[in-house]
């Protein structure tokens, strides 16, 4: 268990948050799509190691969440993804679950699958060299949504995952998404997201998770991206905080958010104003897929010449969430010429 603590905490080390780079093949083909690159094998390949051999990332990036493909894939020069990311001090995570399907007898609500046969995956991944893991359940919110069923079932299975996480020595971040589409309150969401979390870490503590092995990849509190009025930076802060500090213990040593659906600069400005609200019990940290890549994607466009663009772009936001991770990101730095 020890060593578990000490992986937690080197990934949510000072100033460095992680990169989710665990699309899975339908979710990278939707986001290649987005820049008309043919979504193959390679394609796929070429576009995770621009991203892993950006130079001097690994001061911002600790930890970073590959897919089950990307895992087995090697750099240019044969190096296996793994190894080239231990060898930049960056410790290589492995996403497991195999995605949200309709919840049985529900009204429209997910269950996360993947626990059959995981045991023996976990074995195999950490031989690959896999020292932390991610299960994603999502959660929607409505009048009568999340229901008890949902939030109960969800929070089971995470908990049955992080426990085979820990007993194979890998730390399971678990990751309750409460999903921000439609037009809901800041209001709701937090209590949707409150919720979710409280259920979570009942199942957490039955099922014997020692916390101090674990993180938790949450949601922040925000009204839905469709609402009218939404809320601003410092209130979105202030009720993720108050949501937090009532549901997620102490010994949590980090809390590393998903971006969802917000825009780059959102994400960031985000955090920055939660962990400029610090001290906190928890480290305040990122785990961002979308937030982290979209301009590096765009950068790209599935052309060697445009690689570099691309890693200065990714270096970019890497830098500045590196900088929210203590309060010092400023919205002035988008628009200053260099990073
Ligand atoms: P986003 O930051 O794009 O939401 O992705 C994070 C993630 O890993 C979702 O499971």
């Amino acid at each position: 268990m020890h060593e578990l603590a000490e992986t937690a905490k080197a990934l949510v080390a000072e100033g460095k948050g992680i990169l989710a780079a665990d699309e899975s093949t339908g979710t990278i083909k939707k986001r290649f799509d987005s820049i008309d690159v043919e979504s193959t094998e390679d394609t796929r390949r070429a576009y995770r190691e621009l991203l892993f051999e950006t130079a001097g990332v690994e001061e911002y990036i600790s930890g970073v969440i590959l897919f089950d493909e990307t895992i087995r894939q090697s750099a240019s020069d044969g190096t296996p993804f793994p190894k080239l990311l231990e060898s930049k001090g960056v410790i290589p995570g492995i996403k497991v679950d195999k995605g949200a399907k309709p919840l049985a007898l529900s009204d429209d609500e997910t269950i996360t699958e993947g626990l059959d046969g995981l045991r023996e995956r976990f074995a195999e991944y950490y031989e690959l060299g896999a020292r932390f893991a991610k299960w994603r359940a999502t959660y929607s919110i409505a009048p009568d949504k999340p229901s008890e069923y949902c939030a109960w079932t969800n929070g089971h299975a995470l908990a049955r995952y992080a426990a085979l996480s820990q007993e194979a020595g890998l730390v399971p971040i678990v990751e309750p998404e409460v999903l921000q589409d439609g037009t809901h309150t800041l209001e709701q969401s937090a209590k949707a997201t409150g919720r979710v979390l409280q259920a979570l870490y009942v199942e957490l503590h039955d099922q014997r998770i020692s916390l101090p092995g674990t993180l938790l990849k949450p949601n922040m509190v925000l009204s839905g991206y469709d609402a009218s009025q939404r809320a601003g930076i410092d209130e979105v802060a202030e009720a993720t905080l108050e949501v937090l500090y009532r549901h997620v213990p102490a010994a949590v040593p980090g809390i590393v958010f998903l971006s969802g659906g917000q825009t780059d600069e959102d994400a960031t400005a985000h955090l920055n104003a939660m962990n400029a609200r610090g001290p906190h019990p928890w480290q305040l940290s990122f785990s961002y897929g979308r937030a982290l890549q979209a301009p590096a994607l765009k950068a790209w466009l599935g052309k060697p010449e445009n690689v570099e663009a691309a890693q200065r772009a990714y270096y970019r936001r890497a830098k500045f969430n590196g900088a929210a991770r203590s309060g010092l990101y400023a919205p002035e730095m988008e628009t200053a010429a260099t990073a």
